[in-house]
Formats: C-alpha cells, structure tokens, sequence
C-alpha cells in the first residue's frame, strides 16, 4: 500500500518569524495529523531552526535543491552531505523554476537526483510540460523524457527511495489546477511507463500532483488512484489551508 504524502514547497518565501508561526501551527495540529506524512522544503538559511522546531515532531523536512557535487570549489552550492547535517529527509529536484529560469537541464537533474540519493536522501523529482507543449500534444512525450534521463544515470531500482511529483507547468502558481482526471491521466502513464521496467517499483512509488492545490481542490485529487498525495507551493505558507490539505490525505 503507498503511503499518501504532503510536502509544501515554501520556494523563496518566509523569515524567522513567520516561520516558526507556521510551524507552531502545523505542530499544534500534529495529532489530527497522525496518518498523514507530512514534510516541508524550505531555504536553506532556515533547515537549522526548522530541525529544531520539527524533529520531536512527525513532520519532516528537506530543501529544495542541492549541488550535484559532493564537494569543492562551488561557489554558492550546497551539497547533499550538508543537508543530511541538518537533518533532511527529502530534496526537491528538479522544480520547474529550477528548469527554467535556472538553466537546470534533464542531464544536471539527474545528477542531482543521484548526489541526493547517495546521503540517503529521497529525491522528489519534479516533471511537467508547458501549456505550449500541452497544447502540442507533447505532454507525455516530454515527461518520458524528463523522467528517461535519470532512469538511464540513476538505474530504474533507484526509483524505489525517491518520489515524482507530477507539476504540469501551466499550473504552478496560476491558480489553474489540473482537473483530477487530467492529473490521474498522466499519473497512470508515468505510473505505466516504470511498471514496465520494475512493476513492484512502480506500485510502492509516491507520484504526487503539484500546481495550485488548495484547500478547496485538494480532496478531489487526492482521492485518484494514482495521486499519492501533492507538493503544495502558495498554499503551503498559509496554516489554515496547508492543515485542511494535509488533513485531504485521508
Ligand atoms: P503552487 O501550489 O503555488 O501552484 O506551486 C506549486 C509548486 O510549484 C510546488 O512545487
């Protein structure tokens, strides 16, 4: 059985204190939330307090990128092992954001995929198209291939520690969600595509849905067959709502 799973993606947002305001509250709610896996990525500034403010919790936690180096002359990187010093659990790779304005090619996420799984942390490998690839037809095509790249570096057994989250471009930050059956759709193909190369993998793996997930659209997604729970940007910053999605998994 998949384990349903919630992870907000805090992007460039926060300071000290309205963290810990967010924070306070999502713990506070800890006991409704029994059931659910729950993590937050935030900045890398704030994985030291948020390790203190989270580990005697059951939410855990991780950043949102890291360097594919181990080590060296990288001006400005992080590494997989430094994030393991601050107890991560989890690491975006791969956001769409990252893609685009970033330069982050199919060849570099991969890269990053594999330095985050060699600390034993579990890579969350974002895929999605553009509106304009949509539109093409090319939805699929493009995300085989996003994902064909990491399955030819990392090897399909790596899949078994790590997490997709489904980010249809278009959806990110517009207030314009797939529609469930929308998301499943692609959910199902990617699902497919591995199951063909290890079924057991496929089946135990979290594919999650990412783009404007609310509290008012989150059920709706969440109870598809293969929509294992959501990476939650805006959304996430906001107690209230982050609460009621994560209480959605149910
Ligand atoms: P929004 O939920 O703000 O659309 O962002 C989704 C996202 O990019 C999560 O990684």
């Amino acid at each position: 059985m998949r384990k349903k799973l919630v992870v907000g993606n805090w992007k460039m947002h926060g300071n000290l204190v309205e963290n810990k305001q967010l924070l306070d509250a999502l713990v506070t709610d800890q006991t409704e939330l029994k059931n659910a896996q729950i993590a937050v990525c935030v900045p890398f500034p704030y994985l030291h307090s948020i390790k203190e403010n989270l580990r005697q919790t059951n939410i855990s936690w991780g950043a949102q990128n890291l360097s594919q180096f181990d080590k060296g002359a990288y001006t400005g990187e992080v590494s997989a092992s430094m994030l393991k010093d601050f107890g991560c659990k989890y690491v975006i790779v791969g956001h769409s954001e990252r893609r685009a304005l970033f330069g982050e090619t199919n060849q570099v996420v991969a890269e990053k995929f594999i330095a985050a799984q060699k600390m034993g942390l579990i890579p969350i490998l974002c895929v999605g198209e553009t509106l304009e690839q949509r539109e093409d037809g090319l939805a699929e095509k493009i995300i085989e291939e996003q994902l064909s790249v990491v399955i030819e570096l990392a090897g399909i057994d790596a899949f078994d520690k790590s997490v997709i989250a489904y980010e249809p471009v278009w959806a990110i930050g517009t207030g314009k969600t797939a529609s469930p059956q929308q998301a499943q759709e692609v959910h199902a193909s990617i699902r497919k595509g591995l199951r063909d190369k290890n079924r057991e993998i496929a089946d135990e793996l979290a594919i999650l849905y990412g783009g404007s997930v609310k509290a008012s659209n989150a059920t709706e997604l969440f109870v598809m067959d293969d929509i294992d729970g959501g990476l939650i940007g805006g959304a996430s910053l906001i107690a209230s709502e982050f609460i009621s999605i994560c209480r959605a998994i149910k």
